[in-house]
């Protein structure tokens, strides 16, 4: 499977997606999906999904959340994961159960050309905020919902209430430089940070009734398997390994030292639970 078309301005996401990062997130698939489950648990939850429905998830990555919709909407629903990384699309198809009502395609969600008025709801969890023009994006997903039809995906707060990204980051940098900053418009896991922005997007696309509630998750880095493997963990992905890439490895040496030393007033037996900030947000077509 080769990277897709899509929107000129999504190209750099493209290329992260379907290139190291995507791969690394393929990789790493069983381990995130049993970190992210909680997140999971309160999307599917408050998408109060129906038997029947058919559901869209955006952004599926390696396929956790399509195969618990393609549960929550069993019998008889459907639903469909569209991504734009070939790696981690492959990994969804690898791990999909026999028989589960789901289909994925490769896809850039800013532009595909959905059948319109196709889905119930349209979901994601932590794959909407990379789309460069996210009215754009929101414009045309909302073109594929049936009228009436539902908004909800998860996204994250603000960097500085997530320990679940800044403990480790935080311990990365006593040894190398800050990455240039992100704008908070930028495309990236803290794009939608801001309620105002997101409410802004949403209504420009098109969407009414929109709520953003807050939520805290408590996320185990170390998926139960000790202190060594939360290390591991935030040296393979996230914004620990991301500062620390292309760093020569004496320098890589003394950070993990670092991030052990900073995750280790967390450790609960197997388990390193760090909070993690979250906006669930729910809008009607
Ligand atoms: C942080 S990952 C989340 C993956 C998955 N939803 C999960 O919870 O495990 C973000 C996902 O959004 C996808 N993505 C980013 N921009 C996209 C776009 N324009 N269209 C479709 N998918 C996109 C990425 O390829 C990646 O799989």
């Amino acid at each position: 499977m080769d990277a897709p078309q899509g929107h000129e301005n999504n190209t750099d996401q493209i290329a992260y997606w379907n290139g190291a990062g995507g791969q690394r997130w393929a990789a790493r698939q069983p381990v995130q999906d049993i970190m992210l489950q909680p997140v999971a648990d309160l999307l599917i939850d408050r998408a109060r999904t129906k038997p029947g429905e058919r559901i869209l998830d955006v952004g599926c990555g390696s396929g956790s959340t399509t195969f618990a919709f393609a549960r929550a909407v069993s019998p008889g629903g459907h639903v469909t994961g569209v991504d734009i990384s070939a790696p981690m699309l492959s990994r969804a198809r690898e791990v999909t159960p026999a028989g589960a009502p789901v289909e994925f395609f490769l896809a850039d969600a800013t532009i595909h050309p959905f059948a319109s008025g196709s889905f119930d709801l349209l979901a994601s969890r932590f794959g909407v905020m990379f789309f460069a023009d996210p009215v754009l994006s929101f414009t045309n997903l909302h073109r594929a919902l049936k009228r009436p039809g539902r908004l909800a995906f998860v996204c994250w707060r603000e960097a500085r209430e997530n320990p679940f990204f800044m403990v480790s980051l935080q311990a990365v940098y006593k040894h190398v430089p800050k990455m240039p900053p992100v704008g908070p418009e930028d495309p990236g896991p803290f794009a939608f940070a801001s309620q105002e922005r997101v409410t802004r997007i949403l209504m420009a696309a098109g969407f009414s009734d929109i709520a953003m509630e807050p939520c805290k998750v408590a996320l185990d880095v170390a998926v139960g398997r000790g202190l060594d493997a939360a290390v591991q963990g935030c040296l393979q992905i996230g914004p620990a390994a991301r500062a620390l890439a292309e760093h020569p490895p004496e320098v890589v040496a003394a950070a993990t030292n670092s991030i052990r030393e900073a995750l280790t007033p967390y450790v609960k037996g197997q388990t390193v639970p760090l909070d993690g900030s979250i906006w669930i947000v729910t809008a009607k077509a």
